[in-house]
């Protein structure tokens, strides 16, 4: 569903009258109270479909604009990093709650839903655990950590990713488990950990988040296997899970395909190997969330006209596809701006130009990638 020449050229005029009402002025419309959306932004389109980005307590308490943003366009946050067990546990024995407590209430006083992202990760955890966590201790520290997590915000989550990417096929273990600090020590984790979330806040959609999962190529398609394999296990076992996260990190230029030709893929494919994997997502019953969506840009030429216009087209042919599936029931990108993007310290251009991955520039401008987004929620 790429864009026509028409379709850009007029959202990228919509885009210069979008943007030039102030940011605030558009945020101060009549009415415009916590959780009223603002006339042609993406939750205002998107009544039935929570609509969102991961957020970071230090960017909404210095940046008002960016702030004036979030408020203005997401019905759903996460924290970027804030809930991750490292910034949660400085020490063995101690929580440091103050930056996520903060989002939790800025969420809530805005009339937003929150997800939690995570309790299990092979990265971002502390210095401590290396040497703390042994397999003798290691379902007690788990155990302890999402008690006292998932407790502390029991009723104020829509969903928590209990588990973050635990498929590495390329480790070769069995299932395609990733070799992971938790695997090492813990090999039952994953089971442990939903059994352990379910309990401390029945309310929350538990859910197994994880990247990689999206292209039409070989790589992916092992992975879908593996992730389908897992949730099934897991279903099997009657471990709890209420839905897969795609995250969504994707590559824009020719080297990624992403909705196949049929019969493109080794095996043949009803169409986009990821529309297949997502209704077998669907038929076990689980609901499905677009997580992390961005747009990574460095495989394109430096021009930004281009990248836009090829950056905007993948979100709009991802999101046909995807939304396609009633199981969808968020749709989050990793961050609002350029202005904050991760993209731009892991997976950078060589050409150091800062990416063009999200909705909204650096300038807190939308870009074409918003009208798509727009256009996506709306089934144009
Ligand atoms: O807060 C410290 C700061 O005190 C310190 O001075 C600074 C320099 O070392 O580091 C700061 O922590 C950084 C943190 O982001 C907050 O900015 C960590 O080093 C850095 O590794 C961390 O990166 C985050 C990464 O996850 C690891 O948690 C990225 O911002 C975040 O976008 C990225 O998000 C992940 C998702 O959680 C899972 N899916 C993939 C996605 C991209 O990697």
């Amino acid at each position: 569903m790429s864009l026509t020449r028409r379709q850009f050229l007029q959202q990228t005029a919509a885009t210069a009258t979008l943007s030039a009402l102030p940011l605030t002025a558009q945020n101060q419309h009549p009415g415009s109270q916590p959780g009223t959306p603002a006339p042609g932004s993406l939750k205002s389109v998107s009544r039935n479909l929570p609509v969102g980005c991961c957020v970071a307590a230090r960017i909404l308490r210095t940046d008002a604009a960016y702030t004036a943003l979030v408020k203005q366009q997401a019905s759903i946050l996460v924290a970027e990093t804030e809930m991750k067990f490292g910034p949660l546990r400085p020490t063995p024995t101690t929580f440091f709650f103050d930056d996520a407590d903060y989002l939790a209430h800025f969420a809530q006083s805005n009339n937003m839903l929150l997800r939690g992202h995570n309790f299990v990760w092979h990265r971002q955890l502390p210095s401590w655990f290396a040497t703390y966590v042994t397999p003798a201790n290691a379902q007690q520290v788990l155990v302890n950590h999402i008690n006292t997590v998932a407790g502390r915000y029991k009723g104020r989550i829509h969903s928590w990713d209990v588990v973050n990417e635990a498929i590495q096929v390329s480790d070769n273990l069995p299932g395609g488990l990733r070799n992971s600090p938790w695997q090492k020590v813990l090999p039952g984790y994953i089971d442990i950990a939903f059994r352990t979330a379910r309990r401390a806040d029945p309310h929350a959609l538990l859910t197994y988040n994880d990247y990689g999962i999206e292209a039409e190529d070989e790589a992916s398609a092992k992975k879908r296997a593996a992730v389908l394999a897992l949730v099934r296990g897991m279903q099997e076992r009657n471990v709890p899970i209420d839905a897969v996260g795609i995250q969504s990190h994707l590559t824009a230029g020719p080297n990624h395909t992403y909705a196949a030709v049929p019969g493109q893929l080794a095996g043949g494919g009803e169409g986009p190997a990821l529309a297949k994997f997502m209704a077998d997502i669907q038929s076990l019953g689980l609901k499905i969330m677009l997580t992390e969506m961005d747009v990574n840009d460095r495989d394109l030429p430096a021009d930004i006209p281009t990248r836009d216009r090829a950056v905007a087209d993948l979100y709009a042919s991802y999101l046909h596809t995807t939304l396609a599936n009633p199981a969808v029931v968020a749709l989050l990108t990793w961050g609002i701006t350029d202005k904050y993007t991760w993209l731009n310290h892991e997976g950078a251009r060589k050409d150091s130009l800062p990416e063009r991955c999200l909705p909204f520039d650096a300038d807190l401008k939308p870009t074409p990638a918003f009208f798509a987004e727009l256009n996506a929620l709306q089934g144009k």
